[in-house]
């Protein structure tokens, strides 16, 4: 692979990782989109890193701001793969544990809700394809897969529920099928990384138990994230 290009949400998810590659910033490369962009090198592979941004002081989260972020970095950067990488939340009754990563394998939505036939729940719910190598790069590397499930809030409601558990959602994220709907326009393989920070049945408040878990989350995610890049850059 001559690029591999990540997306990443919050300086904590990449933060670890830039540090780890040693990976520069590109000042105002994306200017004016609020997207920021790391670039180095790892075993002769051009290895990217590109930030949501951020705006009121936080970070860029979300579907919006990662739509943008994907489409800006497949039209500038042509990326071999497209890798977003990020926390969730996950389920207790499925297995998942805090801290512990997976590997995607399907993308949807679980917040469209659209009333009508059944061709506004099949675009509402998305269900998108990842990078066939995906089963085989977490087979090999001992990592549990999941579908990802993607919606505008931290919190869960129960219609959203509802939706995640008739569609087989597992790993419950703010960005994942937003960047793999992109992808799938521009036909770019995709590798979806979730490290797990709550679980959603825990009955513990969402956002307390995701800023406990925040930083073993973004540690083991950037673990993972080193053996995915040696098993890209050596064995593909
Ligand atoms: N990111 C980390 N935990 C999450 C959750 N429970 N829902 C959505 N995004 C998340």
């Amino acid at each position: 692979m001559k690029t591999i290009c990540y997306i990443v949400a919050m300086v904590a998810e990449a933060k670890p990782f830039i540090d780890r590659y040693g990976i520069k910033k590109v000042d105002n490369f994306f200017s004016p989109l609020p997207c920021q962009l790391y670039e180095g090198e790892v075993e002769g592979t051009r290895l990217c890193v590109v930030l949501n941004g951020q705006m009121h002081g936080s970070d860029l989260v979300g579907c919006e701001a990662a739509s943008v972020s994907t489409t800006a970095a497949i039209q500038r950067l042509d990326p071999d793969l497209i890798i977003n990488s990020g926390t969730c939340g996950a389920f207790r009754k499925h297995g998942a544990e805090i801290a512990e990563v997976y590997i995607g394998n399907k993308a949807m939505f679980h917040d469209r809700r659209v009333p009508g036939d059944d061709n506004w729940q099949t675009q509402s719910i998305g269900n998108y394809n990842v990078w066939p190598g995906s089963e085989t790069l977490a087979h090999s590397l001992g990592m549990k897969m999941g579908k990802v499930t993607t919606g505008s809030s931290l919190d869960m409601q129960p219609c959203d529920l509802e939706v995640i558990e008739t569609n087989g959602g597992q790993l419950k994220d703010m960005e994942g099928a937003a960047v793999a709907f992109v992808c799938s326009l521009f036909s770019k393989p995709i590798l979806l990384v979730k490290s797990v920070t709550d679980l959603c049945d825990s009955g513990a408040e969402t956002y307390e138990e995701f800023s406990r878990n925040l930083s073993r989350a973004c540690e083991t995610l950037k673990a993972a994230n080193e053996r995915i890049i040696d098993y890209l850059t050596k064995s593909l």
